[in-house]
């Protein structure tokens, strides 16, 4: 397995001792994930998702993606939140962020819908012009805002295109019954994919949510499956000492309680920024809830080392950092030139990844040294199953974390506020009294 999480470095911080006094704790976290009985409990469908999944659901996936790619120049996938940062985080982890100009048969794929900017959403439809496109439109509620904007232009657009030949190029994905999303996808006959009752949007990339779009970019989602296939077997059992998953939600625990606020999610490729960006979601949203949890940051190195770096080393004390090391081995070298006016020739002949885990080495050290606790995972390749591997691991640790902190790590009441302040600001039917004290408050402020 390409996947090894380790705590080598930490050391200097966290001994088993400290781990094992937690031991009780995470035990008790894990059979209350595993005898569902703790808070959140309806939503646990994630755990047995890699082997208990919708076979034939999972084969219209695959169909529905052949179909796509046939058919289209430009994929749309419209969706926030759980319902958009998997399937982006998992293309990008695969193919890279420059898969659109280097898609050889593969459909462009571009998300919207995940904020409320008409720039970003005329950018797409200028991109869609003139091409074929089909949409992926995606929300479990079938309700939410920035998704159905982005749904109403998209839509408008493949009508205009394709007349009464639109509904063949709409995919939804959302809820088996409820909400908005679902009557118009049956009543205008868009094919349908579910995304299942008891998970969550974080916690649904190994869904149709992620799979669809996923398979379009020409990922092999049966190797993802058995990447978390794999998870699910090797991350059960043990404990804090022997499972790493659980190693890590302890350490995290232990580091909350030893003052620190900010977790740091590393990686030294950017092809992983959107897998930062969807570990944040996931841990942010399970963790931060009754004025507890860590902070989840995200930071792409080298190329934050030379922003956030100076802070990471010398400011506020407060974070530690989990750092993926990418470490895929491709034989790209550096050449040798003979002026060597840049003075690199020390480099010449070494491979550019070579250089990328000096650079690992010598940031984790120099961390390290400045008080940040460093934990690893090391990855020796990008593959559709290490990702799902990875995912699993991190759902995982989570769900442990969470109950460890004493928080019901499936739900998100606070998404709620501002989503009530922006319709009663907006007029929506039923919230005029809220309109009225929050446009006071917002005049008093001037
Ligand atoms: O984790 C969550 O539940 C949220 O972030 C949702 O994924 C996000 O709000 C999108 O919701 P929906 O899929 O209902 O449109």
């Amino acid at each position: 397995m390409a996947f090894k999480f380790t705590d080598k470095y930490l050391k200097s911080f966290i001994s088993d001792s400290d781990l094992k006094s937690v031991g009780g704790e995470v035990d008790s976290a894990v059979k209350t994930l595993e005898q569902r009985t703790g808070r959140g409990s309806d939503f646990l469908g994630w755990v047995d998702l890699p082997v208990d999944y919708d076979k034939a659901e999972f084969s219209r996936i695959k169909a529905a993606a052949q179909k796509i790619r046939k058919s289209c120049d430009v994929f749309v996938v419209i969706g926030i939140g759980g319902s958009y940062l998997g399937a982006r985080a998992a293309i990008e982890f695969v193919l890279g962020q420059n898969h659109n100009a280097l898609k050889g048969d593969s459909p462009e794929i571009y998300f919207v819908g995940n904020d409320i900017s008409s720039s970003h959403l005329r950018d797409v439809l200028e991109i869609c012009d003139g091409k074929d496109v089909c949409v992926n439109v995606i929300s479990k509620s079938g309700t939410t805002t920035e998704p159905a904007i982005a749904f109403r232009i998209f839509r408008d657009l493949l009508v205009k295109k394709y007349g009464d030949g639109a509904k063949d190029r709409i995919f939804a994905t959302t809820d088996k019954a409820r909400g908005a999303l679902r009557s118009q996808a049956d009543a205008l006959g868009y094919e349908t994919f579910v995304i299942p009752d008891d998970v969550g949007g974080r916690y649904s990339v190994l869904t149709a949510v992620g799979l669809l779009p996923i398979a379009v970019a020409g990922i092999d989602i049966d190797e993802m499956m058995a990447g978390a296939a794999a998870a699910r077997t090797e991350l059960s059992g043990g404990d804090v000492l022997s499972n790493p998953c659980y190693r890590y939600a302890a350490i995290r625990n232990i580091l909350y309680r030893r003052g620190k606020r900010v977790e740091i999610l590393v990686a030294n490729d950017p092809a992983l920024t959107l897998t930062c960006e969807w570990w944040k979601q996931l841990f942010g949203e399970s963790e931060g809830k009754e004025g507890k949890g860590l902070y989840p940051s995200s930071a792409v190195y080298s190329t934050d080392l030379h922003s956030m770096g100076q802070f990471i080393q010398q400011g506020e004390r407060v974070m530690f950092e989990t750092y993926i090391d990418v470490n895929v081995s491709d034989g790209f070298t550096i050449p040798y030139d003979e002026e060597n006016s840049d003075g690199l020739n020390f480099l010449a002949g070494k491979e550019i990844n070579f250089v990328n885990q000096k650079a690992f080495e010598g940031t984790v050290m120099a961390h390290t040294d400045g008080d940040v606790p460093n934990c690893v995972v090391d990855l020796s390749s990008r593959s559709p199953r290490d990702f799902g591997y990875l995912v699993y691991f991190f759902e995982k640790a989570v769900a442990v974390s969470g109950y460890m902190l004493g928080i019901n790590p499936f739900d998100q009441p606070g998404v709620e506020a501002y989503k009530k302040n922006m319709f009663a600001l907006l007029d929506k039917p039923g919230y005029a009294e809220e309109k009225k004290k929050l446009e006071a408050r917002i005049s008093e402020i001037g």
